[in-house]
């Protein structure tokens, strides 16, 4: 905290006013992905407690004895070339849908208006590739929910990934672990990922950092979001921060099951069964075993499971180790973090390999019974699902799809 509030307190002072007009992302993110209800642009207490500070505690007596040390003490300092640029962050407050628990946000990263616009300018240059080919959202496009439409993904110089691209819309609420098999903890850490994958951005750090303090604009937007001094201060930790504010707006609660549950719609009888069975709300429809994985609101538990996808003769012979490959347990391999089941109109094909393009083979799958293996969850196994039993669970999925 101290690092990213500290040089703004002088410089409030200073070059109070002078502020640039920052088009706000966050408000078309907002509009398309997030429900008007909630609020996103209200200060934080962190921002309360700035107007507080200096309009009402802090006399003008006083307030021009501050001036003054400061001009002195930064005349005496080296000039930096961004200092005379304003840094005055605009705290927002993460988006928080009511039935969903509150995002997690580290204290040294709060969501400013500035963070969040340079977190998205990154996400869609292509700069970040080795030849700039490729942005972060050419896998994780924005009409897409984020996907890439494609089983595998396809990196610099056409280069097949391992897995299938995830949605990130609500990821800032995914508390267990980040990619389909947890390896990562923070959207910060994470975003340092993808640009040296070799299978996706395939850069070299030192490659992009020199671009981005080199470059005509960047330099100056650091500034408003992080108060640098320096076109040197920019450096991987302040990418993975903006990147990680900007994911962090990136929410879908405003689905029909939303407004239902919300009490501002109704599902039609299809789909009132199709939650029905999903849930195993009754006896009157057969089981499904849907819900002790896919829970609500976020349609996951973020944990690990086997849902028996793939044929293995034992542990070892997982092609995909998946969770094992990061605990190095060998009763995790062919574990895998449970998707959400919000937005799969968007979203196919399914599974870490894609290899589902529709919900019917989905169903097929599940229904099936899986393949069996020592650690395929016990919540797997054949099912009894008719044809219409089939059509009405696929009817309440739809009610998961985002249309705005
Ligand atoms: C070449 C395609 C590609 C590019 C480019 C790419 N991603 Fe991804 N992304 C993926 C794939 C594939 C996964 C799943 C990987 C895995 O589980 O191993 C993923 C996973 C993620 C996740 C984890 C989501 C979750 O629910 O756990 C986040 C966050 C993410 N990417 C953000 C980014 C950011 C930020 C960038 C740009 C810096 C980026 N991605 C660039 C393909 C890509
Ligand atoms: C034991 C936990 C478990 C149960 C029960 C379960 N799932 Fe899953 N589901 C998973 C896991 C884990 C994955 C990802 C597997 C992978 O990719 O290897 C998954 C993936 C999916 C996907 C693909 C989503 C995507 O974006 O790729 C859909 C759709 C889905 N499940 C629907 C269902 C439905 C419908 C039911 C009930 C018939 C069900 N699941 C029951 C754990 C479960």
């Amino acid at each position: 905290m101290g690092k990213l509030l500290s040089p703004a307190r002088g410089e409030m002072w200073v070059e109070n006013g002078g502020s640039r007009d920052i088009q706000s992302p966050v408000r078309d993110v907002m509009r398309v992905f997030h429900p008007s209800k909630y609020p996103h642009h209200v200060p934080t207490g962190l921002g309360k407690t700035w107007g507080l500070s200096f309009s009402t505690h802090i006399s003008p007596l006083t307030g021009l004895a501050l001036l003054g040390t400061i001009l002195l003490f930064s005349a005496c300092q080296p000039q930096s070339e961004l200092q005379h640029l304003p840094y005055q962050p605009e705290y927002l407050q993460a988006a928080h849908p009511p039935s969903f628990s509150p995002m997690r946000i580290p204290p040294d990263n709060p969501l400013t208006k500035a963070g969040v616009a340079l977190g998205r300018k990154l996400f869609f240059d292509p700069i970040l590739s080795k030849d700039s080919s490729i942005a972060c959202s050419s896998c994780h496009q924005p009409e897409l929910a984020f996907t890439d439409g494609k089983a595998l993904s396809t990196g610099v110089d056409g280069r097949i990934g391992k897995r299938s691209a995830m949605s990130l819309l609500n990821v800032g609420f995914y508390a267990k672990g980040l990619f389909w098999d947890g390896r990562v903890a923070t959207l910060e850490e994470q975003s340092l990922h993808p640009v040296r994958d070799t299978l996706e951005m395939r850069n070299a750090w030192p490659v992009l950092l020199q671009k981005l303090q080199t470059h005509a604009k960047y330099p100056a937007l650091f500034r408003q979001a992080f108060g640098i001094n320096n076109h040197k201060e920019i450096d991987s930790t302040l990418v993975g921060k903006a990147l990680a504010q900007y994911e962090r707006t990136l929410i879908s609660a405003d689905t029909k099951f939303d407004r239902v549950m919300r009490e501002e719609a109704q599902f039609t009888a299809q789909e009132k069964r199709g939650w029905t069975i999903f849930f195993d709300a009754s006896p009157a429809v057969p089981t499904s075993e849907c819900s002790h994985c896919h829970v609500d609101p976020l349609f996951s538990t973020l944990n690990f499971e086997n849902n028996g996808l793939v044929a293995a003769l034992s542990l070892d012979d997982y092609p995909d180790k998946g969770r094992g490959i990061v605990t190095g347990n060998r009763n995790d391999n062919g574990l895998f973090r449970v998707p959400t089941l919000r937005n799969l109109k968007y979203t196919a094909p399914y599974m870490h390999d894609g290899r589902f393009k529709t919900l019917e083979a989905v169903l097929d799958h599940y229904a099936s019974g899986g393949h069996p293996g020592t650690n395929v969850s016990p919540n797997v196994r054949k099912l009894k699902l008719s044809e219409r039993d089939r059509a009405d669970l696929i009817a309440f999925l739809n009610t998961l799809n985002d249309e705005n």
